[in-house]
C-alpha cells in the first residue's frame, strides 16, 4: 500500500475498553493511521487461552471491542481491521512455526511465568497456553508487519516472534521480516478511587459512558488523600484529578491550577468541574461516534466483512511463501 511500512496489532476481547486501555494502546493506533498501513485485528483465539472455560461470552466481547475501536477513530478506510479465528492461515502458521520454536523459550517467557502466578484460579498449564507467543509470532509475522505497536508487557513476545522468523528464515529462507516493538507511552491515568483502573475493580471509565455518566463519575473522583478540608493545601503531584487537567486542559491553566491547589485557593470540587468541562467535549467524539455504530450494526458487520477479506488475501499469500519455503507443494 504506497510504500508505507506495515504494522500490526492486536487486543484481546475481555470486556468493554476503558480510559486506560485508550491512552494505553487505542490513541496510540488511531494516530498511527495516517503513517502506516495499519492492520489491527481482536485476537479472540488468544483470549480463548485463558478463558477457555467460558466461551458463551466472547462473542458480545468481540463485539463491544469493535465498536470501541470505531468509536475511538479507527477508519476502516485507513486500517485494516479483522477478527483473527476468520483467517484460519493463524493456525496453520502457528503450527509451523511450532515446530521450530524450543520450548525452553516459552517457558523463560517472564509475561508467561508471571501470568501463570497472577491467575492462579485457573488452569493455565495447558499447551496453548504455553505456546500463547507462537500464536501471537504467527499473526505477526503473517503480514510481514515491521512494527508491532504494544505496551512494555509485550515486549517479551515481540523479542520471541524475531527469534521465531529469525529462526525460520535461518532453516528455510528469507521469508519474514524481523518486526520491531514501536513503545507506547502510557500516561499514568488512576482509577476513581486511585487504584489502577481496571474492570475487576470498577473503578473505570469507559469508552462506552456518556457525557452524564462521565460527569459524575468526575465528581466522584479521589484527589489528595491528604486533602481533608477545602481549607487544607492540596498536593497536584499525587492527585489523579491533576492527571487529567495534564492531558486535557491547556497548559497555563493547568500550572495555575497547581499554584491554587498548593494554596488552597481552589477547591476540589471546582477543580474537577474545569477537568469536566474539558474532558467531556474531548471524549463526545467518541460517544457520538459509538451512538452512530449502534444505530448501524449492518455496517459494523460490513467494515469486519471487508477487513477480515483483506487481511486473508495477505495471509493466504504468505502461506503460499511459507508452503513452498518448507517445500509442502506436493
Ligand atoms: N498478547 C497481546 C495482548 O494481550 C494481544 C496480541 C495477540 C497481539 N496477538 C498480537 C498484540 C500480535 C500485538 C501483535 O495484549
Ligand atoms: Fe486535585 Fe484539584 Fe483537588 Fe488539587 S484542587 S487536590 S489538583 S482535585
Amino acid at each position: 500500500m504506497n510504500g508505507k511500512k506495515r504494522i500490526l496489532s492486536g487486543m484481546r476481547p475481555t470486556g468493554a475498553l476503558h480510559m486506560g486501555n485508550y491512552l494505553g494502546a487505542l490513541a496510540n493506533w488511531v494516530t498511527l493511521q495516517d503513517q502506516y498501513d495499519c492492520f489491527f485485528f481482536v485476537a479472540d483465539w488468544h483470549a480463548l487461552t485463558s478463558d477457555y472455560e467460558s466461551p458463551e461470552r466472547m462473542g458480545d466481547y468481540v463485539h463491544e471491542i469493535l465498536l470501541d475501536w470505531l468509536s475511538a477513530g479507527l477508519d476502516p478506510e485507513k486500517s485494516t481491521l479483522f477478527i483473527q479465528s476468520r483467517i484460519p492461515e493463524h493456525a496453520e502458521l502457528f503450527l509451523i512455526l511450532s515446530m521450530i520454536t524450543p520450548v525452553p523459550w516459552l517457558e523463560r517467557n517472564p509475561t508467561y511465568k508471571d501470568q501463570i502466578v497472577q491467575l492462579q484460579n485457573k488452569d493455565l498449564s495447558t499447551f496453548g497456553f504455553l505456546g500463547y507467543p507462537v500464536l501471537q509470532a504467527a499473526d505477526i509475522i503473517m503480514y510481514k508487519a515491521h512494527g508491532v505497536p504494544v505496551g512494555v508487557d509485550q515486549v517479551p513476545h515481540v523479542e520471541i516472534t524475531r527469534e521465531i522468523a529469525r529462526r525460520f528464515n535461518f532453516l528455510y529462507g528469507r521469508v519474514f521480516p524481523e518486526p520491531d516493538a514501536i513503545l507506547t507511552q502510557t500516561p499514568k491515568i488512576l482509577g476513581l478511587d486511585r487504584r489502577k483502573m481496571s474492570k475487576s475493580y470498577d473503578n473505570a471509565i469507559y469508552l462506552s459512558d456518556d457525557e452524564e455518566t462521565l460527569q459524575k463519575k468526575v465528581m466522584q473522583m479521589v484527589t489528595d488523600p491528604q486533602r481533608m478540608r477545602r481549607s487544607d493545601p492540596g498536593n497536584p503531584e499525587v492527585c489523579n484529578v491533576y492527571e487529567f487537567h495534564k492531558l486535557y486542559t491547556e497548559a497555563n491553566i493547568t500550572q495555575q491550577i497547581d499554584r491554587q491547589c498548593r494554596s488552597a485557593e481552589i477547591g476540589c470540587v471546582e477543580c474537577k468541574k474545569t477537568m469536566a468541562k474539558n474532558l467531556i467535549p474531548a471524549l463526545s467524539p467518541i460517544f457520538e461516534r459509538r451512538r452512530y455504530y449502534q444505530a448501524h450494526p449492518k455496517m459494523v458487520e460490513e467494515i469486519i466483512d471487508s477487513g477480515s477479506r483483506n487481511a486473508r488475501d495477505v495471509a493466504r499469500q504468505t502461506m503460499r511463501e511459507v508452503r513452498d519455503a518448507i517445500q509442502i507443494t506436493y
